[in-house]
């Protein structure tokens, strides 16, 4: 039989949990004995690592909104040659703690760039990769920069709340266009209350595809 694998991501605005979910996730995974990765984006791979690091630097504020998409394109086409790509080839399941679905929503609806230009950069760095589930995790900027600690904000986080209640409304807009892979877990709940829905949404739709 051919191994088949399954792509897994996690979106959502600023500290709306994604980090926390996908590992306790990536545990469940593990006492499953389900042969996964796990990722983060930007980042991944140690040049999309370093490419992260120059787009939250504070430093370089002035850059022109097309160069940090650049940037974010540039870093996930290394993600996804060295290990989206291969994992998914061998049957893995591939957790993404962000994807193409968050330059859509930040740099296409929250710095208001063109968003076809957006989805076309998003499907050449991606190689047409599409995620099989995604979970978007939902809570307002008001409720989850709460969360957060002040002085540590890096330069996305800083962009300001009508920037923030864009990328919201961007995450809504994309969730509507793809029904049938979006999840929309409600992030105000407590951890353990996101992560039982997601670990069951998980299975059911795990083996649906496993058995087609
Ligand atoms: N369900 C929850 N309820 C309350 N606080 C939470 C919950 N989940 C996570 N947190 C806390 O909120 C903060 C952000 O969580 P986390 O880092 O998982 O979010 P994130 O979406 O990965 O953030 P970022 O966008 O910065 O990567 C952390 O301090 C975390 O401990
Ligand atoms: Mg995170």
């Amino acid at each position: 039989m051919q191994k088949k694998g399954f792509l897994v991501t996690f979106e959502g605005g600023e500290g709306c949990g994604k980090s926390t979910q996908s590992q306790l996730f990536c545990q469940f995974l593990k006492q499953k004995n389900i042969n996964y990765y796990m990722a983060r984006e930007p980042g991944g791979t140690n040049f999309a690592e370093y490419i992260r690091m120059l787009v939250k630097d504070v430093t370089f504020e002035e850059k022109s909104p097309l160069s940090e998409l650049l940037l974010f394109e540039a870093a996930r086409a290394d993600v996804v040659d060295k290990i989206v790509k291969p994992m998914l080839e061998n049957g893995a399941v591939m957790v993404l703690d962000r994807f193409y679905d968050s330059t859509l929503a930040y740099q296409g609806y929250g710095r208001q760039m063109d968003k076809e230009m957006v989805k076309l950069l998003n499907k050449v760095a991606t190689e047409g990769i599409e995620p099989n589930l995604t979970f978007y995790l939902k809570i307002s900027p008001e409720e989850s920069f709460k969360r957060k600690t002040k002085d540590k904000l890096d330069l996305i986080e800083l962009s300001g709340e009508d920037f923030h209640k864009r990328v919201e409304f961007g995450f809504d807009c994309i969730a509507k266009e793809n029904k049938n892979r979006y999840v929309i877990i409600d992030a105000t709940q407590d951890r353990d209350t996101m992560q039982k829905q997601i670990r069951e949404i998980f299975m059911e739709r795990y083996n649906a595809f496993q058995s087609k």
